[in-house]
């Protein structure tokens, strides 16, 4: 049977194509929620050849008649997303009819971005995250004092500029001002979503789509710590970010191979021009700092892992349509780890410790069920998983999709 509620989240570390699924769901739906993250997200939406990058804004903003709520999990800058909202608007109606922000979702000032900026500044190049420079750590750092006073935020910060950091800063009347004024701009998009939320679910017929950011190993307590992301990015963060949903459809987004953007434990990347060939091929390149992606073939161990960290019931396979053409390619079924073959990561593993069990498999020419190896291959990841894939992408576009069960509507 068909849930009315879907939650789309990343299996790996981000841009697993999240922002394509959400699109195309989006036309099922009655409300898009973005519930955790900030503008650290670069989802990407194609239609007719033409492309939206949303860092905020939740992906179902193309279809006329969904509203997309950014609910009180999000961190939000309203600096950015007044410029996300003036160059998406010159494309699509975004107006309060479509748009609500929540009330009480944490803001992040200019002094969470210098803060951000400054930390890895200062680390040594083994430990820098690689963040997005975009103020995330500090902002959820400060979640609860932020409903206080600006001045009480800018008091800590001032001394850790000043004394540790030495970086200039504006002063807390310049801030107080520019947060004022694009405030009143913002106004008639603030709402209390979590009634909103609640009203919508006491309808049985609307249905519902949460909108995840990044990918459960950036999750800062399920993820590759320290190189992670702030905020919950597997299912836990619905819970918290918006409300408890309940018995709902949980989609896992996999690309077909493996990338990360950022320092971090990456098992499987090659250092080889296979790499390279998945970056050029794949298009692998930042839609939020442009950096290169890093990339390496998939990763059994660590995607059964972020099944069970986000109790996913579907898998969406993605980007199939870079490995055609291949001879043959790695995939890792295992790791060797302390004396023994394991199957499934966990947290806290010591990636360094941790050696990749590869098989070759047979490449395919098509994303098409008549080539056999290709079928072979996505069987492969409901094997692995033990979880049944819901639909797979062989491109960008939002047609670019092969449905195998239905789900959500569709
Ligand atoms: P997100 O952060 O999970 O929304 O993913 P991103 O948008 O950052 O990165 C995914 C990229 O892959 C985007 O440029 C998409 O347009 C693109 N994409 C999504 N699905 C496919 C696919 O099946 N094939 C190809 N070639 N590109 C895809
Ligand atoms: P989407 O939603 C890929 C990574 C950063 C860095 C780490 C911490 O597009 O999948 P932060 O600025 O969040 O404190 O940085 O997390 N990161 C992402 N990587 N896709 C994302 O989002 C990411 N958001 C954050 O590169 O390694
Ligand atoms: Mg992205």
């Amino acid at each position: 049977m068909n849930k009315n509620y879907l939650s789309i989240i990343g299996l790996q570390w981000g841009d697993e194509g999240k922002g394509k699924l959400t699109d195309l769901f989006s036309s099922k739906a009655c409300a898009v929620v973005r519930y955790q993250g900030g503008n650290n997200a670069g989802h990407t939406i194609i239609v007719d050849g033409v492309k939206t990058v949303l860092h905020l804004i939740p992906s179902g903003i193309l279809h006329p008649h969904t509203l997309n709520i950014i609910s009180h999990g999000v961190v939000f800058d309203p600096r950015a997303f007044w410029q996300e909202y003036e160059r998406v608007s010159l494309h699509h109606e975004v107006t309060p009819k479509n748009l609500a922000i929540s009330l009480s979702a944490p803001v992040i000032t200019s002094y969470h971005r210098l803060l951000d900026a400054a930390r890895e500044g200062s680390s040594s190049s083994e430990s820098k995250i690689g963040t997005t420079g975009k103020g995330i750590g500090p902002t959820y750092e400060d979640k609860k004092i932020l409903h206080e006073k600006l001045e009480k935020i800018f008091g800590e910060k001032k001394v850790l500029f000043d004394s540790l950091y030495k970086i200039e800063y504006p002063s807390l009347e310049q801030e107080t001002e520019d947060l004022f004024l694009l405030g009143q701009k913002i106004a008639p998009f603030l709402k209390d979503t979590f009634t909103l939320v609640d009203e919508l679910r006491q309808k049985e017929e609307n249905k519902i789509l949460f909108e995840g950011a990044q990918g459960v190993l950036l999750d800062v307590d399920y993820g590759t710590y320290p190189f992670v992301t702030s905020s919950n990015t597997a299912v836990g963060g619905l819970y918290t970010g918006c409300m408890p949903m309940g018995d709902h459809e949980v989609l896992g987004i996999v690309k077909a191979y493996t990338t990360r953007v950022g320092s971090g434990p990456f098992p499987t990347e090659y250092f080889d021009e296979r790499g390279s060939y998945l970056q050029q091929k794949g298009g692998e390149i930042g839609a939020t700092t442009g950096r290169i992606r890093r990339c390496g073939s998939i990763d059994f161990p660590l995607l059964r892992y972020g099944v069970k960290c986000s109790r996913i019931t579907s898998l969406a396979v993605t980007k199939l349509d870079i490995l055609e053409g291949l001879d043959e390619f790695d995939v890792c079924y295992a790791y060797e780890y302390e004396g023994k073959t394991i199957e499934t990561a966990f947290p806290g593993i010591d990636f360094s410790k941790a050696k990749p069990l590869y098989k070759k498999v047979k490449g395919f020419q098509k994303v098409s069920m008549d080539d056999e190896n290709f079928v072979n291959y996505l069987n492969l990841f409901e094997e692995m998983t033990q979880t049944p894939v819901a639909v797979y992408t062989y491109g960008p576009q939002r047609d670019e999709i092969v449905f195998k069960k239905s789900i959500f509507g569709h």
